[in-house]
């Protein structure tokens, strides 16, 4: 597997992330509307402002998925002796798993007990790494900085011996075609075997959804306009001001999906320089940063049987607010 192996924090022709924005923003940014990838949200700022949203009172999904974890770890972690986990951020919803894997009763059979956990913000993930080192010794820790769409084979482990974990709802972050492509990869990268736990965000009434994504302290804000800082930061550009915009969260029935936008208060005109473009908005014109696809019962579990993975379980929270399905690879 290969993936960024550091982050600057100078601009720079040679910065791997300013390649890399400047690529999206070259793709989404000068369209109608505007669009950035999600995976500008996560500096170490960024990072820190989602674990804040998970304790809010509002957003749900954090504590539904870690009720089913909770109550199916047996289940989820059976023989594996790898668990990879894409997204990993801080770590902290694995322990459960993690505790059956490498200091459950079978752990002594399982000598060669290994997590590798894959995530692109490399301060948060390599702080998460060394800690979870310190609270379990047995255990071989191998963490991966990489973007988890781009993923090269084979993944560390033994085939067919891996539990994959697409954890926290992110699979709403793809639109339709390229949650295909990343189930294909996914399959590409996985040995017959080998499980994959996705967890899945459940539709449900849109004003608990909306305010899931616009939370009353402002966190989200906060979260969504640190993208500003990120780009500004990241890419040459003038114009680009985060006082110039607002927090918006809406829900796009017909689509199934939470879209975050960035709200232009004012005429805005933004400069790229390296790119050669300039981006004007007129006021109340906006930039999409994020959709969360929300799904109804089966159909991701029937999705993930189209690309070669079989159903071994699909569960949801005592509320029927959050789904988990866990597959095996054909
Ligand atoms: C981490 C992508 C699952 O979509 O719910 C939370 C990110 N954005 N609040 C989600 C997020 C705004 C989150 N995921």
């Amino acid at each position: 597997m290969t993936g960024r192996e550091e982050t600057a924090t100078t601009t720079g022709p040679a910065d791997p992330d300013t390649s890399a924005l400047e690529a999206d923003l070259r793709e989404g940014f000068f369209t109608d509307p505007p669009t950035v990838p999600p995976r500008w949200f996560y500096d170490e700022k960024g990072s820190l402002l989602f674990d804040d949203i998970t304790r809010l009172d509002e957003y749900y999904p954090t504590r539904r998925e870690a009720e089913i974890l909770r109550a199916r770890a047996e289940p989820i972690v059976g023989s594996s002796t790898t668990i990879v986990e894409l997204g990993a951020g801080t770590c902290t919803k694995t322990r459960v798993l993690l505790d059956v894997m490498a200091g459950g009763a079978d752990a002594d059979s399982r000598s060669e007990a290994r997590y590798v956990p894959v995530d692109i913000s490399v301060e948060v993930l390599l702080d998460a790494a060394r800690s979870l080192g310190e609270e379990y010794p047995g255990l071989e820790i191998e963490p991966v900085i990489a973007d988890l769409t781009a993923l090269d084979p084979p993944l560390p482990g033994e085939p067919g011996q891996r539990l994959v974990l697409f954890l926290g709802g992110t699979v709403g972050n793809f639109g339709e075609a390229q949650r295909t492509g990343f189930l294909r990869m996914m399959r590409e990268v996985m040995a017959p075997g080998d499980r994959l736990v996705v967890g899945f965000d459940l539709v449900k009434d849109p004003a608990r959804l909306v305010s899931a994504y616009d939370d009353a302290a402002g966190v989200t804000a906060e979260f969504n306009l640190n993208m500003l800082d990120v780009i500004a930061r990241t890419v040459e550009c003038t114009g680009l001001d985060r006082r110039d915009f607002r927090h918006e969260a809406v829900w796009n029935a017909g689509e199934s999906r939470i879209e975050m936008w960035l709200r232009a208060v004012r005429d805005v005109r933004i400069d790229f320089p390296t790119l050669g473009r300039t981006r004007t908005l007129a006021a109340g014109e906006g930039i999409r940063t994020e959709i969360a696809r929300k799904f109804h019962g089966d159909a991701l579990i029937d999705e993930l049987a189209g690309h070669g993975f079989s159903r071994e379980a699909l569960w949801a929270d005592e509320g029927g607010d959050f789904g988990l399905a866990l597959v095996v690879v054909d």
